[in-house]
């Protein structure tokens, strides 16, 4: 039984002796994790409790902890497996060769004599350094940084009147995979760098798999596929020294969006607070691309996908974005996975925008093919058609995470292709890279790709070919296999070309006109922001465009912002210490208020909370507390000036002064702060950023030598902890407290 305070059951996992762990009876000890993962911090590595003593009995592999789980067995053709999930990973209880020849030595290479060379002959050695030698496949060539879940899409039937697909039917429940990802770094870079985040989905439909590949952002830097090399390269660290990493603030960056004026759109949306996510849980996504449905009836529209998220859309602050950027480089993985294990599933509901598919592809006069633009939800509204919720964790990074493969042009019978030539581009694109990064053409056959469905693709041999193929004959027509495997008839829901018309003209490489207007929407987009959203995009292109190093490109920039809005050119001009640019005249446009993310109230899923103690404080108080925040359905996180528990009870310490920072955090509650200097600086990120800050009453004089003003927005004091809980509460909901006014950072 695990310890308990003041009633409080306190994280300890149900644990299990590594020797025995067999013997319990995992299933249920799963299910008691599952129940308890309410009350316990998570982060545990892995589903059993190690032992200080090395262990000396052989026992089989640990299950996956209950959070996670690997792709579900189907075979490299489709059919589901009748084994388990753990069946697909390593088995037995002794160290084996790769050949499943036990081992009973893996420390010491074969030598000639204890002091003699080491022998050739010893394949052990060779064949365990060769495999690891090739662990590393080449990391996508952008979005090499991700961090992925398992989940479902549960579909409310609103789409089968736009789409036959079976994955709408209502009430139809489809295992998905999401990956999330930034775009420029590497994949070791930080999570928290200003980017934008690609929001792909894997849908395991019975008609085979569609993938929705989208981002965070509803538009692109570009119209067409073939700039895509260009603004990559441009975005990318300089090729000489390679630096900066993971960042657009560098002057190839801002050369090539100042030359390359329908980049500002996406560009004035990655300055914007959707650049710095709190979290992969709080963005919405978009499918970016314009995409085609046709219905039973086999009428046709032109659609938008959308994902809104039921944690709202929120954002870090850029100064605690770089610092999360060192503290805790892994800050986005961390929480999804965190969350998840916690039990606190993300939810996104699935919208569309669904427009006439009449051989024109506009709507009130924005190009629908035009991917630099978007619809405002306030013409177009956004249908709900499903939730997805993610609820396991993967089992494995490499296996799921690394090698999963999507593509927009894995669709199922009902959605098609437009003619945007940004999709018909990444159509080409992503099979080409994948080839190369997964090392040949079966990586459809790689666990995480497999579909959930019969797959008969007289697709043959190749690198890594997993299937073991039967009959003779895999071409068509042929006689030799009795015809098979036959073409679908209509009645068999194959997948169709909608037969779309196309306007005929001559071949040509040039745009057309109503891809002209580079300036209208950003400025629509400016123009729905806050002014506290205004200020921290005028203050990111400050940032960005202060690390470049040519005046010449900080000027011409200039010059483009004054075609987005006066006041930003001259606010962003002012900061580089360079003259406002001359006004010129911009487009007449109404706001679009669903643009701006400071809107509502929103649930406190998977919060942080830091609880500021030391060892005087009062233990029992804040073991009540944190038995609270966990029946809110956050996280506790004790912060005190030693390890261990707190003085004289079994209040587990979470955090010390020297490992916390206040980015972990989405708010304080403060018992007592200790004559530290990181306990000052916790306490000064945190009044900075905005966060919502309690105090015990008695604890006024540490905080506000702290440098907090106790008469700040969102600063609330009370005679006890658990009091508190329901003010900050109300604080979280709304995200941050913007109508703080904080000292200036520079
Ligand atoms: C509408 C614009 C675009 C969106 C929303 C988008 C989105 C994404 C996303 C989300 C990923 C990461 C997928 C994953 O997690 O594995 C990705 C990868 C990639 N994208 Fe795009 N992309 C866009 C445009 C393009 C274009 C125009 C090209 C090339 C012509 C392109 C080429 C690639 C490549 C090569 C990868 C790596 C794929 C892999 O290695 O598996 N993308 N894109």
């Amino acid at each position: 039984m695990a310890p308990t305070v003041t009633g409080v059951t306190f994280r300890k996992l149900e644990t299990i002796a590594i020797d025995s762990w067999k013997e319990s009876d995992m299933t249920s000890s799963a299910d008691k994790k599952h129940q308890d993962a309410a009350h316990v911090v998570p982060g545990a590595p892995n589903s059993i409790t190690p032992q200080v003593e090395e262990p000396t009995t052989p026992t089989d592999p640990a299950p996956p902890k209950p959070d996670q789980s690997g792709p579900t067995p189907h075979t490299p053709t489709g059919k589901k497996l009748p084994v388990e999930q753990e069946d697909l990973a390593q088995q037995g209880r002794f160290l084996t060769t790769a050949q499943g020849a036990r081992l009973a030595e893996t420390d010491h290479s074969l030598r000639a004599g204890e002091r003699g060379p080491v022998l050739l002959q010893d394949h052990h050695l060779r064949e365990k350094i060769t495999h690891f030698d090739h662990e590393r496949i080449p990391e996508r060539v952008v979005h090499a940084r991700g961090a992925a879940a398992h989940g479902t899409f549960v579909a409310n039937g609103a789409a089968t009147s736009v789409s036959k697909a079976g994955v709408f039917e209502k009430g139809r429940e489809t295992e998905v995979f999401v990956r999330f990802s930034t775009v420029l770094g590497s994949r070791g870079s930080m999570d928290t760098a200003r980017d934008t985040r690609g929001f792909a989905t894997k849908f395991y439909t019975d008609e085979g798999v569609w993938d929705l590949v989208g981002n965070n952002i509803p538009v692109f830097f570009i119209q067409d596929a073939i700039k895509f090399p260009d603004v990559i390269h441009a975005s990318k660290p300089h090729p000489d020294r390679e630096i900066p990493q993971a960042q657009s603030a560098h002057d190839t960056f801002w050369d090539f969006i100042s030359l390359h004026t329908e980049a500002v759109h996406h560009t004035l949306w990655n300055m914007s607070d959707r650049g710095i996510p709190r979290s992969l849980r709080m963005m919405e996504g978009f499918g970016v691309n314009t995409y085609r449905m046709i219905n039973a009836e086999g009428q046709s529209s032109l659609v938008k996908f959308h994902w809104k998220p039921k944690l709202g859309v929120h954002s870090q602050v850029w100064e605690e974005a770089q610092i999360t950027g060192g503290a805790d480089p892994d800050f986005h993985r961390r929480d999804l996975a965190d969350a998840i294990e916690s039990g606190a599933y993300p939810q996104w509901d699935l919208g569309l925008q669904v427009f006439p598919d009449d051989g024109e592809a506009m709507f009130e006069g924005i190009d629908l093919l035009d991917d630099t633009k978007l619809i405002p939800e306030e013409i177009a509204p956004v249908h709900i058609v499903g939730t997805m919720t993610l609820n396991r964790n993967p089992s494995n990074y490499f296996a799921e995470t690394e090698q999963v493969a999507f593509h927009p042009g894995h669709l199922v019978p009902g959605i098609d292709v437009s003619e945007d030539p940004m999709l018909q581009g990444r159509l080409f694109s992503y099979l080409d890279t994948q080839l190369t990064r997964l090392g040949g053409p079966n990586f459809n056959q790689i666990p995480i790709n497999r579909p959930h469905t019969d797959v008969n693709d007289m697709f043959r041999d190749g690198f890594h070919q997993t299937a073991v193929h039967k009959g003779v004959a895999p071409y068509h027509p042929n006689s030799l296999d009795g015809g098979c495997p036959f073409l679908a008839g209509a009645e068999d829901a194959p997948l169709i070309d909608v037969p779309a018309e196309i306007r005929q003209g001559q071949i040509t490489r040039k745009k057309p006109a109503s891809f002209d207007d580079h300036f209208s929407q950003p400025r629509m987009f400016w123009l729905s922001l806050s002014e506290v959203e205004q200020e921290h995009l005028a203050d990111a292109i400050s940032f960005e465009l202060g690390k470049c190093y040519e005046q010449a490109v900080k000027e011409r920039t200039v010059a483009v912002l004054a075609n987005v809005d006066q006041t930003l050119a001259a606010t962003v001009a002012g900061n580089l210490g360079l003259p406002a640019p001359e006004p010129v005249e911009l487009a007449d446009v109404e706001p679009s208020p669903a643009l701006s993310q400071l809107r509502g109230t929103w649930p406190l899923d998977g919060r942080q909370v830091g609880i500021l103690a030391t060892e005087n404080s009062p233990a029992g108080e804040i073991g009540e507390l944190v038995s609270a925040v966990f029946d809110a359905g956050m996280v506790p996180l004790v912060i005190s000036t030693r390890g261990g528990k707190l003085a004289d009870s079994e209040v587990d310490v979470s955090r010390t002064y020297l490992t916390a920072r206040s980015i972990e955090f989405d708010a304080l509650i403060v018992a007592d702060v200790p004559p530290v200097a990181a306990a000052r600086v916790l306490l000064d990120e945190a009044f900075r950023h905005h966060k919502a800050i309690a105090l015990r009453e008695d604890a006024r004089a540490a905080v506000a030598a702290a440098g907090v003003d106790l008469d700040a927005d969102g600063v609330v004091d009370g005679a006890t902890l658990p009091a508190l809980l329901d003010e900050v509460k109300d604080l979280l909901a709304a995200h941050r407290v913007w109508t703080r006014e904080v000292p200036a950072q520079a």
